[in-house]
């Protein structure tokens, strides 16, 4: 399913995406990551963050240009093949986390091998192995073991629900993880812990990562770094 082994993780032709109704365009241009390659992709609020890791993640169709996955061209395959596609190798933290409030954490994190065979067999692929990684995950996470199997998720702190959501996008070892502002709630020291705990779970695997936030002070955490220039609005079109 994916392309050859000496793919890279993410390339971007001339990517470019145009809003509908504005005439503004964000433009990415060529991006190339490596396989584990981790990249900050900085920029103020409203600068198209966001908007690049759905054209990232295939969620959303750019209007010029072409997003390569692994060799794969989300351009190329049906609507069905994206979602088992972006189910095996993308990991994404969204900034709100979407959890499931009333699943325990450990529930929440086996989520993300629900829709994925690859992942759920990376994972240990039967229930009590992938129940073994999850709370080994939350807890390599810095979440302590007392909540894992026994707290609903919609009661823990910002900051736990940070670590839940991180291990859900982690488990059965994706290639790109994709992490939208999830420090955004946290004080800088927090920030800064719970950053070096995710790289290093995400070099155990090999997860490459985009991670976009607008604190450029977390840039140095980072192989690379991209900044967004800021209003898109404000950006002339080419
Ligand atoms: N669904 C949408 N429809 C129309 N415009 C949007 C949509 N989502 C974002 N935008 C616009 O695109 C620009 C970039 O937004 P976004 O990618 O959310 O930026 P960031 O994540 O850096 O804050 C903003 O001007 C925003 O208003
Ligand atoms: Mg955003």
């Amino acid at each position: 399913m994916i392309g050859p082994a000496s793919s890279p993780l993410v390339s971007t032709r001339s990517l470019r995406h145009t809003w509908p109704g504005s005439s503004a365009a964000l433009v990415l241009g060529d991006l190339e990551l490596a396989p584990g390659e981790r990249l900050f992709l900085g920029g103020p609020s409203g600068s198209g963050k966001s908007t690049v890791l759905g054209l990232l993640s295939g969620v959303l169709a750019p209007t010029d240009g072409d997003v390569r996955i692994l060799g794969m061209s989300f351009a190329s395959m049906a609507a069905r093949a994206r979602d088992r596609f972006r189910a095996n190798h993308l990991g994404y933290i969204f900034q709100q986390f979407n959890l499931l409030p009333f699943l325990t954490p450990v529930e929440n994190v086996l989520l993300g091998c629900a829709w994925s065979a690859e992942r759920s067999r990376r994972a240990g692929a039967t229930r009590s192995l992938m129940t073994s990684e999850a709370t080994r995950l939350l807890g390599a996470l810095g979440l302590g073991q007392r909540t894992w199997s026994h707290a609903r998720t919609g009661e823990l702190s910002v900051g736990q629900q940070q670590r839940v959501a991180a291990a859900r996008a982690l488990i059965g070892g994706p290639e790109l993880l994709l992490a939208d502002e999830p420090t955004s709630a946290l004080d800088a020291a927090s920030r800064d812990a719970f950053l070096t705990l995710l790289l290093d779970e995400c070099a155990r695997h090999g997860t490459g990562v985009v991670f976009v936030s607008h604190d450029l002070a977390l840039a140095r955490h980072f192989d690379r770094g991209v900044t967004l220039d800021g209003d898109p609005r404000d950006s002339r079109e080419s």
